[in-house]
């Protein structure tokens, strides 16, 4: 498997080509064009550019590398699965739903650009995903696997996928909830984009959803999932503001129900264990050159 200095290497190199193609897509925009919606670009890429870790796009890179497609074909399911994350962070951030004043090392969008602009820069960064997977954008990715992909991460990133799972995140702070509903919440809100990454590297690779990549990579991904948002609520409460880039405490203060509501530390880390062991396992004769074993338990062990 990679090491973590190899990991690390790896989500930088899949990052820098996916702002790289970012930065193309935002250049269409004329210059005239750009200063009349001030400061709707500028509060967009604000928060794209910011140096986050990049999962979902490398997830997407390497899914669709394993699947024995080009990278490069999947440049723009990349790109907009990112812009989707980013969105739901712009948003999550908000005084309305986490009140949260740091993202990435930086003030929120909303400190900078207030809440309105912040708001409308996450509903264009929605927006403009969707007409990257449909604008011609994607090259050498038969029509049918495009219109899958963009049919998959609409379900991801919609009702029944991240946004239904941030609602019932919000909705549960400071109520009793049993441990399948922080699951069915974790899955919604983390482990479906998590999921449609994998998914949409698969199918820029030219595979089927029957094929049995397929399930394997299903697997990993949810397992993973459920691993990076238990680490993200332990690095709530255990973290360090300056590496992580946001604040911290802020779980236990708004009474939200995390994986710490049902048991300690400790325990937590050995469920997130043998939860990385599954995914690992899933796609273990797809993991060529060990990146997707090295990815999971680099997300296991992370500060950031
Ligand atoms: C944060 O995601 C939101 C969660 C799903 C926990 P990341 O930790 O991937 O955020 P960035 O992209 O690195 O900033
Ligand atoms: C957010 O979970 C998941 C999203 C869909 C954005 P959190 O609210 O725990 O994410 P952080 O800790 O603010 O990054
Ligand atoms: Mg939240
Ligand atoms: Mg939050
Ligand atoms: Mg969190």
């Amino acid at each position: 498997m990679l090491n973590p200095e190899q990991v690390e290497l790896r989500l930088h190199e899949n990052g820098a080509r996916t702002e790289a193609y970012l930065r193309e897509v935002f250049s269409e925009l004329p210059e005239s064009s750009r200063e009349e919606i001030s400061p709707l670009s500028d509060a967009m890429l604000y928060s794209l550019m910011a140096g986050g870790k990049r999962i979902r796009p490398s997830l997407v890179l390497e899914a669709c590398r394993a699947a024995g497609g080009s990278p490069e074909a999947a440049l723009p399911f990349a790109a907009a699965i990112e812009m989707i994350h980013t969105y739901s962070l712009i948003h999550d951030d908000l005084p309305c739903m986490d009140d949260d004043s740091m993202r990435r090392g930086k003030p929120s969008n909303h400190v900078v650009y207030g809440y309105a602009n912040a708001l409308l820069a996450g509903d264009a960064l929605l927006t403009e995903a969707f007409g990257v997977l449909s604008r011609g954008l994607v090259t050498g990715v038969p029509a049918e696997q495009v219109v899958m992909a963009t049919a998959l991460l609409s379900r991801s990133a919609g009702m029944d996928g991240m946004v239904g799972g941030q609602v019932m995140d919000l909705k549960t702070d400071g109520e009793e909830i049993d441990f399948s509903t922080l699951l069915s919440i974790h899955s919604r809100k983390t482990c479906e984009l998590i999921l449609s990454s994998v998914e949409l590297g698969l199918l820029a690779a030219g595979r089927k959803p029957e094929e049995r990549i397929f399930s394997a990579f299903d697997e990993y991904a949810h397992q993973l999932g459920l691993v990076f948002q238990l680490v993200d609520d332990v690095l709530d409460a255990t973290g360090d503001p300056e590496t992580l880039g946001k604040t911290v405490g802020k779980d236990a203060k708004s009474d939200k129900k995390t994986y710490l509501s049902f048991m300690s530390i400790p325990e937590a880390m050995a469920l997130a264990e043998g939860m990385t062991e599954k995914a690992v396992l899933a796609v273990a004769s797809y993991d060529l050159d060990g990146f997707f074993t090295g990815l999971a338990d680099y997300l296991l062990k992370r500060k950031k």
